[in-house]
């Protein structure tokens, strides 16, 4: 059943409290509430509900019986339903036997809620819908071997009951949707820490995990406070709440929820050790603590009208985590991370058949929408409104946003209402960008007039035309331009006259139409361009460079972003369009050494070869998976032995020193682990027994799983030992097996039967997302083997038996075949017919609405 935006119409009863007790069972859970309504327009009560047993409902203190309302599996209508009414309502749930990881849940010997869009409704009987906002009290019962009892808000009262059962009741002041609303029961540890905000307001931080987990909290106990502080200094935002607290669980589908005072974390996005973590992933542990402590303005105190609004939260809150994390490290090198994600995931899927604009206007299921366009192209709008209106007239646009709306649920529209009259800038023309699907593409072309002295840029902008959506258009594009002396290599100041008769204020030069051409005059010699500065817009760019050009680009430009996309460009044209590499592999032996004596964050960086599933992405017809893959092997192949002896040099001049975790240390060994990773493609003498080395003398969990990821991948002899060893060092630890069963699974040399074998592991866990994805997720970043008859088939059988177990992430496992229709003949068709197959074998919303967007 579809939904549509057009559709939308306000509830017709608000809901002005509600007393929730919750009392947790072995085998069920019973759920009473008292709901006091009030009815706001005409038209039926409807409360949601599923999954519920109905026990006992009455309505102004008469009990309803089955003649006064209509009950279907989704919801609850009353039939002439006064204008005040208090409901009464007990239900029956089964926690315990939840598997799809929505409502309330038991994980381990913990119960956690995952409310967040439609789960609230698996609870109790409820108007579920993000623009009914109430005043929550919560009483939570359970036996005493469950001391940890927590709910939204303050703690009011906890006591002793009966047989050996407690007590604890929570308020929350705040009026919250019901999405944002969480309960644990369970038996964990907790750090405190405390957080003085600038109105003096002294606030308790508490993380709570499992006791030998809690070593691990310390890092997100910092970002916490960090973001707590930037919140403050840079939008004004304090916290409102006396406390916050932060819950640890390991089986969890997405990274984390802002449940209001009360977030809820996957482990691998709260808890961090250099010994069983990465810095990669120490570094998303810090940017999703912020990203859900943001969602406090963002989200909880201004929440969306509907579902269709989600970016309004997510793209802004995105927005907002990536402008703090390019305060931890370099910005540059934050900017290149960002998008190169979003290249190569939300390119790629607005490519395909599951394109959808960042607010889509139709969904048959919600959860199938929190995707890389919802979260990251709605991250790069807000962006370049930020970039146009600069950060004091951006200030003013949210200070009036959060004025008007505090307290409200609300849509893009009024967003970009505050954000203009806040400003003083319209912003409307930005509109279309949340409405409109697909990456567009913007062409152009320069030309440098020596007698005139003129510099002339024509660009033109155009957007592929999608199913219902027929004629796009024209968006405001902001371009970064800068030019640069291509004698020199210095940028050429452009000031006075050339700034007002071209159009480019502060570097930033908006394309709206389809074609413009800007002039720019006073140029008194031959320039380069740089466009796209610091990826000023999620686009395409298509510009008439030389290889020269932007191999002048990669040496000369001053940021770091923009030395990276100019590599980037001329990667792509050698790995898409058969360029000479002759023209990249100099220029890069060239910048290399210098840029990593001065940033090897950087210089780790500048090596990225764009990603096969990137490429894939860029090839919408016969794509040939083995040929994307041989030719990008070549390509590595070269770049490893035009630096040959440079990579043992630079290796040798990286000893394994004491942890520290800040970003020179941090850059050395991302620097460490990629030139390790050249030095055996180019067969440098000994360099698998320097990753032998490595692995033993490894002081944290980046030099180990490089190194162990080289072994495994290249064959090495050590191999099978050093899996061996990781495995009996971390066997108790889930955030690290997850890594063993990833390195394994993604190892470019494998194929189906090991990724199977590792599916039959004992340590395997189906009921655990995090170890599915370390699978499935690290396998797919092999095209040559996910298009494979065998490849395919794996993912269908997966998406088939999570499609009842836990359908949220089956859907999502089954997009990663989205683009089968772009393979070569006979795949293409063997393709279908494997995805035929699947029809008629699932029958969840989430999984049915991807597998018929996917055909
Ligand atoms: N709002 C959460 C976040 O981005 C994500 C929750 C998504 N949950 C889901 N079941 N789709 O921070
Ligand atoms: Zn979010």
């Amino acid at each position: 059943q579809t939904i549509y935006l057009k559709d939308y119409t306000p509830p017709s009863f608000e809901v002005l409290s509600i007393d929730l007790t919750i009392q947790v069972h072995d085998d069920h859970t019973l759920v009473h509430s008292k709901l006091v309504m009030q009815r706001l327009t005409s038209g039926d009560l409807t409360l949601c509900g599923r999954d519920l047993e109905l026990l006992n409902i009455s309505l102004n203190g008469n009990v309803l019986t089955p003649d006064d309302y209509n009950i279907d599996p989704e919801q609850l209508i009353i039939k002439n339903a006064p204008d005040q009414a208090e409901f009464s309502i007990s239900v029956k749930i089964h926690p315990e036997s939840n598997t799809q990881l929505e409502g309330l849940y038991q994980a381990g010997n913990l119960f956690v809620t995952q409310n967040e869009p439609e789960g609230f409704r698996k609870i109790t009987f409820f108007p579920d819908r993000p623009d009914v906002l109430t005043v929550f009290t919560t009483r939570i019962e359970a036996d005493k071997k469950y001391p940890t009892l927590l709910a939204n808000g303050n703690l009011v009262e906890k006591g002793d009951l009966p047989d050996n059962r407690h007590f604890a009741i929570w308020h929350d002041p705040t009026k919250k949707p019901s999405y944002l609303f969480a309960a644990v029961i369970g038996d964990l540890a907790v750090l405190k820490d405390s957080f003085i905000t600038m109105e003096g307001r002294k606030v308790a931080l508490e993380i709570y995990a499992l006791a030998q987990d809690l070593p691990k909290c310390h890092v997100a106990m910092q970002a916490l406070k960090d973001s707590m502080k930037w919140d403050e200094d840079v939008y004004g935002r304090p916290y409102d709440l006396d406390n916050y607290m932060i819950v640890a669980v390991s089986q969890f589908n997405m990274g984390a929820m802002e449940n209001k005072g009360l977030n809820i974390f996957n482990t691998v996005c709260v808890l961090a050790d250099p010994e069983i973590t990465t810095d990669p992933a120490m570094f998303y542990v810090k940017s999703t603590i912020a990203h859900e402590y943001f969602h406090n303005w963002t989200g909880n105190r201004i929440t969306c009208r509907d579902w269709f609004q989600l970016c309004l939260k997510e793209g802004f809150t995105v927005f907002r985590d990536q402008s703090f994390s390019e305060t931890l490290q370099s910005a540059a090198v934050q900017r290149i991370d960002d998008v190169s994600s979003l290249k190569s995931v939300q390119f790629a899927e607005d490519a395909g058949p599951l394109s959808h604009p960042p607010r889509p206007d139709h969904f048959v299921e919600i959860n199938n929408f929190y995707t890389a366009t919802v979260y990251d192209k709605g991250a790069e709008i807000a962006r370049m409104m930020a970039n146009l209106l600069g950060p004091e007239k951006f200030r003013q646009g949210t200070d009036e946003y959060f004025r008007r709306h505090d307290g409200q649920a609300v849509t893009v529209e009024d967003l970009v209402d505050s954000l203009s009259d806040g400003s003083g800038v319209d912003l409307h023309h930005f509109l279309p960008w949340y409405s409109q699907p697909g990456t567009p593409c913007v062409k152009g072309t320069g030309h440098y007039d020596a007698s005139a002295k003129t510099y002339t840029l024509k660009l033109s902008q155009s957007t592929a035309k999608r199913p219902n959506y027929p004629e796009p258009q024209a968006l405001p594009i902001p371009v970064g331009v800068a030019l640069f002396d291509k004698n020199t290599g210095e940028q050429l100041q452009l000031q006075g006259n050339a700034l007002q008769q071209n159009g480019v204020k502060d570097g930033l030069f908006v394309l709206d139409q389809a074609e413009q051409t800007i002039v720019f005059e006073q140029i008194h010699t031959e320039p380069v361009v740089s466009l796209l500065r610091n990826f000023s817009a999620p686009v395409l760019l298509d510009f008439a460079y030389s290889d020269e050009d932007l191999a002048f680009l990669l040496a000369n430009e001053t940021n770091g972003f923009n030395q990276w996309q100019a590599a980037q460009m001329l990667l792509e044209r050698i790995l898409l369009q058969g360029h000479d590499p002759a023209v990249y592999l100099d220029a890069i032996a060239q910048a290399l050494p210098q840029v990593a004596d001065t940033d090897a964050l950087l210089a780790s960086r500048l090596l990225d070869i764009p990603s096969e599933s990137y490429l894939a992405s860029r090839i919408d017809q016969n794509f040939n998976p083995a040929e994307v893959h041989e030719k990008r092997e070549v390509l590595l192949k070269a770049l490893a032995d035009k630096l040959k002896t440079y990579w043992a040099q630079a290796y040798q001049a990286l000893p394994i020193v004491a942890f520290e975790d800040n970003s020179v240390e941090m850059g050395k060994r991302a620097y460490r682990n990629v030139v390790l990773g050249f030095a055996v493609r180019a067969n440098v003498e000994g360099a698998l027994d320097w990753a032998s080395q490595q692995y033993d003398n490894a002081v944290c969990m980046t030099e180990r799983l490089g190194a162990l990821r080289q072994l495994v991948w290249n064959n090495a002899p050590d191999a099978q030992a050093r899996l061996e060893d990781f495995y009996k060092r971390f066997k108790h630890e889930d955030l690290a097996l997850d890594q063993w069963f990833a390195v394994q699974a993604g190892n470019p040399k494998g194929n189906v039967q090991l990724a199977r074998q590792l599916m039959q592991h004992q340590d395997f866990d189906w009921s655990t997302p995090n170890r599915i994805r370390s699978v499935t997720g690290h396998f797919a970043g092999n095209p040559i083997l996910v298009w494979t008859q065998e490849g395919m088939q794996f993912y269908t059988e997966i998406a088939k038996r999570l499609d009842q177990q836990n359908p949220v992430l089956g859907s999502r496992i089954l997009q990663l075949l989205s683009r089968w229709y772009t393979l070569a003949e006979p795949m293409r068709s063997e393709a279908r017919t494997i995805l035929q197959a699947l029809k008629g074998q699932v029958s969840s919303s989430s999984v049915c609405e991807t597998l018929n967007n996917l055909l």
